[in-house]
């Protein structure tokens, strides 16, 4: 097994990973500035894009990746020439919120019936404890026909990546590494550790690895919705959430979390994989699943507070027209499986209203795939709209529409309604405009405190080639930074 990190090396072995998507594909990229990469997936137009150098996701740069030297390729024949294969394909939820383990099947059984003799599998998939050596491994074993931990190895090393995150990018962030046996976690721990620049942590199983994993975006999930019900506590109360959440945390131990809208598929899909397994084992999980069900009903929440605010400036609510500004599931990505804001749009639907969806980021074949809706390729003639939801405050759409320009959109003569879900306006600044305003998230702090903010966490935490990275970033990306929006509401 030592071998294979030296035959990565002198390219006598080559390195594959299947499922070439936000994960895969920049895991491909990196270890392909090393060592020679398979890179396998079984959606042929994806590979056809790839070849052409296209990235769908918008994480590698065409350039980067015309200038890389992976062999992109949808042959499971192509796996028989790696001795080191990570997987890094999908683990979705079904309709009933249980774990869909198919992908990651399907992918064994592939890897399974090619891989050569002596080689290690390395799961980065999503999964909960139990899920590598209990499901995965039984499938290696039977399509190739040969024996665990004699025959062939595995490991699992779960992702962090945040795609549209250019600071907590896989270089920079530690990985959680974890082998079968030591010999394994020796390896996977060198081949990981040769292309990042930061450390590896090495667990103590398998389990341990997988468990750490699901944990970090539960505890995200959970705490996202404590502040999600905290704002509608005070959104009841009539009192600002953001000047809440200031007093507290004057508070050394008061934790930096915001409500927002939990979608994409790990901070509102991981948890039910932990709730799943724990139901396996008879425990009901009560935190847990309180906590999806609050951040699954903010949409609904959204939805009924523009309604409120329609009728409080005299507007009729049936036909009203909303446009609905960005519909990924977050800013800068064009990502849009599992939007929250589809569901704003299916609440607007159920009060008869009409939604128009503007997002330049969102690919408009897969919204009417995914959601049965059509985009707007284009807002400049409209000028008729009751209401705007600025759902997803992409940099390019925040500016592009200033106020004047959302007002400028709205019907004459009648008081504009704009729903500012991530508080990218000063309440004033649209309220000076005569329209009516709500937000969901806090505006942000002071630019000035927030960088000095920053100044002081950077100063205590980050590598000096962070900093140089951070530096360049604007001041908004800055106070996003010191308010740990880019942490809190992303995978
Ligand atoms: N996207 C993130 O931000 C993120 C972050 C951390 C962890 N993860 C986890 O990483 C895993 C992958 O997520 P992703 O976002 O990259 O998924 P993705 O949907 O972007 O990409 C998955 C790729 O796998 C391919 N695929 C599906 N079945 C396959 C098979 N049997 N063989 C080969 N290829 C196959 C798909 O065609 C697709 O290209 C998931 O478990 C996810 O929870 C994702």
């Amino acid at each position: 097994m030592k071998e294979i990190f030296e035959k990565l090396k002198s390219h006598k072995t080559k390195l594959a990973v299947v499922g070439l998507g936000y994960v895969g594909l920049p895991l491909a990229h990196a270890f392909s500035e090393k060592y020679e990469v398979v890179g396998f997936d079984i959606n042929q137009d994806k590979i056809d894009l790839l070849k052409r150098g296209i990235d769908p996701t918008g994480e590698i740069s065409d350039s980067n990746l015309k200038n890389c030297r992976i062999d992109f390729s949808t042959d499971p024949n192509k796996l028989k020439d790696c001795k080191f294969i990570v997987v890094a394909v999908p683990t979705p939820v079904d309709k009933h919120k249980r774990p869909d383990l198919n992908p990651l099947k399907m992918s064994s059984k592939i890897v399974g019936a090619n891989m050569p003799r002596g080689s290690i599998v390395v799961y980065e998939s999503t999964v909960y404890p139990g899920v590598t050596e209990d499901e995965c491994v039984p499938l290696l074993e039977k399509h190739s026909g040969m024996r665990y931990l004699k025959d062939f190895k595995v490991g699992y090393s779960p992702e962090r990546i945040n795609p549209g995150d250019r600071i907590h990018c896989l270089h920079t962030i530690t990985k959680i590494v974890s082998g079968c046996d030591l010999e394994a976690l020796e390896l996977v721990t060198s081949v990981y550790k040769s292309i990042l620049e930061t450390e590896v942590y090495k667990s103590s199983s398998i389990k341990v690895a997988e468990a750490a994993k699901v944990i970090e975006n539960t505890q995200r999930d959970v705490n996202i919705a404590l502040m999600n019900e905290l704002a509608i506590i005070f959104h009841r109360l009539g009192i600002d959430t953001l000047e809440v959440l200031r007093a507290a945390g004057t508070k050394w131990n008061f934790l930096k979390f915001f409500p927002g809208l939990v979608g994409g598929h790990c901070i509102d899909v991981d948890p039910y994989y932990l709730t799943y397994k724990a139901q396996e084992v008879g425990y009901h999980p009560e935190v847990i699943l309180s906590g999806r069900r609050i951040n699954d009903a903010m949409g609904k929440f959204v939805a009924e507070n523009t309604v409120k605010k329609l009728i409080q400036v005299g507007k009729t609510v049936k036909n009203a027209k909303i446009l609905v500004l960005g519909v990924t599931f977050k800013e800068n990505v064009c990502d849009v499986r599992n939007s929250k804001v589809v569901d704003i749009i299916n609440e607007l639907s159920e009060y008869l209203m009409q939604a128009l969806v503007y997002d330049p980021f969102a690919n408009a074949e897969e919204v009417r795939r995914e959601y049965g809706f059509d985009i707007i390729q284009s807002i400049d003639s409209m000028d008729n709209v009751d209401a705007i939801i600025f759902a997803v405050p992409h940099k390019r759409l925040v500016k592009e529409f200033a106020v004047e320009k959302l007002i400028g959109l709205c019907k004459k003569d009648t008081t504009p309604v704009i729903i500012d879900i991530k508080g990218v306006f000063e309440p004033s600044m649209v309220q000076n405009h005569g329209a009516k305003y709500w937000r969901l998230w806090p505006a942000l702090i002071n630019p000035l405190v927030a960088y000095h903010t920053y100044l002081k966490i950077l100063k205590n935490n980050c590598k000096h080639l962070m900093k140089k990275k951070i530096d360049q970033k604007s001041h908004r990306e800055k106070e996003y930074l010191c308010l740990g929006f880019t942490e809190t509401h992303q995978s």
